[in-house]
């Protein structure tokens, strides 16, 4: 579904992405591991042109989509995603965060997006909170909101750039488990997270970044019990 091929990114002088290849197939969760500054953000935010790669090709269900000619919008709602910092807005109900883009940019209608968030929301057991403002929810409930947001748009694609690591510990577990469950119900996802365990038990693949490249990527059980190169070793070693 997603073909990243020969991808480079540069910021002035510092080379950030280096020979980036990859494939992810539908319904495949690929978990992004790496040192800060290795250049997991990047990746993401050049996989739905948040930036421009320098050069190289990603291919999304055959189309090359760094093709200077295509429709950016477009691609982003078919591949979205979801921050660290959640990016709602304050001054909107919950129900209204999550029906904005379906009803502006896909131009559904009002009481069928409604009914779509609700159900939503209802998986993630949320619904008593569709009429709350976000200031009135707690950061695991923000970032919940959040991702049903994402999935109002019915991508094919969610990205998720660390969208736990500014909850405590009982707020990420419960981010995590809405996260299991729409891997479970086949979405496709890549996470760029610090939660090993989750990756361990829902990845599919687990790619591991380095200096801009991409070390070793690999099945869980191999990456953690299995490590090949050095600088994996050496990453586990201090983080495990
Ligand atoms: N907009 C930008 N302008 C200039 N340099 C940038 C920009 N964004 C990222 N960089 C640089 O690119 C490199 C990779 O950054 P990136 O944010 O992708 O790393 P990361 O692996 O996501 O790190 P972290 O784990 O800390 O989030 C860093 O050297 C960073 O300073
Ligand atoms: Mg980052």
């Amino acid at each position: 579904m997603i073909s990243v091929k020969n991808l480079e990114k540069h910021f002035g002088e510092n080379h950030v992405l280096k020979n980036i290849n990859c494939k992810v197939n539908d319904g495949e969760t690929i978990v992004i591991i790496g040192p800060s500054g290795s250049g997991k953000s990047t990746f993401l935010r050049c996989l739905n042109l948040l930036e421009t790669p320098s050069s190289g090709e990603i291919w999304f269900d055959d189309v090359e989509i760094t093709h200077p000619t295509n429709n950016i919008n477009k691609i982003r709602q078919k591949m979205n995603m979801v921050f660290q910092q959640f990016n709602l807005y304050n001054n909107l109900t919950v129900l209204k965060n999550i029906t904005l883009a379906p009803i502006k940019l896909k131009k559904v209608e009002k009481k069928q997006a409604e009914e779509e968030a609700m159900a939503l929301l209802e998986q993630i057991d949320l619904s008593d909170k569709a009429s709350a403002y976000p200031s009135q929810l707690s950061g695991g409930q923000r970032q919940r909101v959040a991702i049903v947001r994402s999935l109002a748009m019915k991508p094919k694609v969610i990205l998720f750039d660390e969208p736990t690591s500014a909850l405590d510990p009982g707020m990420t577990a419960e981010v995590l488990k809405a996260m299991e469950k729409l891997s479970q119900l086949g979405l496709t996802m890549i996470c760029v997270t610090h939660e090993m365990q989750f990756a361990k038990k829902v990845a599919n693949r687990v790619i591991f970044m380095e200096d801009g490249q991409i070390v070793e990527e690999n099945q869980p059980n191999e990456i953690f019990s299995n490590p090949q190169s050095e600088r994996l070793k050496s990453f586990l070693s201090k983080i495990l």
